[in-house]
């Protein structure tokens, strides 16, 4: 029997250990002008006190959705896709800088991220700074990404987490998406009208009903 019609990308190797594993590390899928320009953004929102102190990292500013990080989101689906064997839909990105110091505590995500993306944008200093992970067969895995590096991951089934940042500041944008057929496919733009529009509280409300094990809201400024 053929399948091959039906899911062309599904028995690749990449989205057999994605479909194993939870997690796919993907090296240079960035280009270093489009790295350039989205730190440039960041840097004029930082500048314009458009990112907000993050409690959740100790040392670091963020914000939710901004239009970079929701056009990159929209243009990596189609490689997002092909990698994880799934048709997806984009939920809502969010964007980070991290600062010495910094760290992250072990969790998983809400509903929205069922296929999540870390992508790393820019970093000062030469500090080797892994995003942890325990893949779904118990492995213990330390992703070190460099500029323009992309880790793949099952976020709501994936405990992940950082250690302290020894380093002095690092972009990090977070790209969330949910399966077309899957049982999270309401969270389709994070219960937005479409990409590019403010947070609702909708989306905690459901999630805290889908995924009541506390999982860290760590989106939103109302
Ligand atoms: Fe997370």
């Amino acid at each position: 029997m053929s399948t091959s019609a039906v899911q062309p990308t599904a028995a690749s190797p990449a989205a057999q250990q994605f479909a194993r594993e939870g997690y796919l590390i993907c090296r240079q899928a960035i280009p270093a002008a489009l790295r350039d320009f989205i730190a440039t953004e960041y840097q004029i929102l930082y500048n314009a006190r458009r990112l907000k102190i993050d409690p959740q990292v100790g040392a670091g500013y963020s914000a939710f959705g901004v239009d970079a990080a929701e056009t990159l989101m929209q243009m990596l689906l189609p490689f997002v896709e092909i990698q994880t064997g799934h048709k997806l839909w984009p939920t809502y990105s969010f964007g980070r800088i991290y600062a010495k110091g910094a760290s992250l505590a072990r969790h998983t995500d809400r509903p929205s991220c069922e296929v999540s993306v870390s992508a790393t944008i820019a970093q000062s200093g030469k500090e080797s700074w892994p995003l942890n992970l325990v893949s779904l067969s118990g492995k213990k895995v330390a992703a070190d990404l460099m500029p323009g590096d992309l880790l793949l991951y099952k976020g709501i089934e994936v405990t992940h987490w950082r250690d302290e940042f020894l380093g002095d500041t690092q972009l990090q944008l977070f790209l969330h998406y949910v399966r077309q057929d899957g049982p999270y496919a309401k969270y389709k733009f994070d219960m937005r009208p479409s990409l590019g529009a403010p947070p609702t509280k909708l989306v905690l409300e459901e999630s805290k009903k889908d995924k009541p094990d506390g999982s860290q809201p760590r989106t939103v400024e109302f």
